[in-house]
């Protein structure tokens, strides 16, 4: 499963990526806004920290406006993905843009009648977004498995990015329900690595081979 981090802040961004994991970014208009950063900037910024895809979301509703938007956030660079809602201007947006080969990203879908559209309008990801579901008592997982069994009976190439990811459960979750991709807020992103067993295990060897007096070099 490819990992994504969710955040527009660069020196985040930058910290992750130094460990050589994060296989894109994800970004939308509150963490944006959030970034305190000005969107064009920002986003050129972080197309050239990471290699991998980079969705910028369009802030128009009408689909239209949502295409010349999208076609500026290309602009930017070659690995930005135009983000879009899932409603039907939307769905509209997607059909034209990905016509046109721009990538396109399909979110806020919240069902999978709503992964098949933005399928067949040539998303090239489609967002769940499993936390908010979780939030009003739904089972978000079971989202990523439903839309994961239509497309693969379909031979669908979009990919599925799970997205609103609330803890290292999720994660593992959404690998095991094949997920192509998670997208993770920098709070469970920096978590990943942690478990208790590992330090206690590392500090015993080490205090171990400590009392050897000899060195690797
Ligand atoms: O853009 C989708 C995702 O970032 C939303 O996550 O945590 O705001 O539900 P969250």
């Amino acid at each position: 499963m490819k990992l994504f981090v969710d955040s527009a802040d660069i020196a985040t961004i930058e910290k992750l990526n130094h460990f050589g994991v994060v296989d894109g970014v994800t970004t939308n208009p509150t963490l944006i806004a959030r970034s305190g950063g000005e969107l064009f900037p920002t986003l050129k910024t972080i197309c050239s920290t990471v290699d991998g895809p980079v969705s910028a979301q369009v802030v128009a509703t009408q689909s239209d406006a949502m295409v010349r938007e999208g076609e500026k956030l290309a602009g930017i660079a070659e690995n930005i993905v135009v983000k879009v809602p899932m409603t039907w201007e939307g769905v509209r947006a997607c059909s034209i843009l990905s016509a046109r080969n721009i990538h396109v990203n399909v979110t806020l879908c919240f069902s999978a009648n709503q992964a098949i559209l933005a399928a067949n309008a040539g998303a090239s990801f489609i967002s769940p977004i499993l936390g908010r579901l979780d939030d009003i008592g739904n089972e978000g997982v079971a989202l990523i498995e439903s839309i994961r069994a239509i497309y693969d009976n379909a031979g669908t190439a979009t990919e599925i990015l799970a997205a609103s990811i609330r803890s290292q459960l999720h994660v593992t979750l959404v690998a095991e329900y094949g997920a192509d991709v998670a997208t993770i807020p920098p709070r469970v992103f920096e978590q990943l690595s942690h478990h208790p067993l590992t330090d206690a295990g590392l500090a015993s060897f080490l205090a171990d081979w400590e009392k050897t007096g000899m060195s690797i070099g």
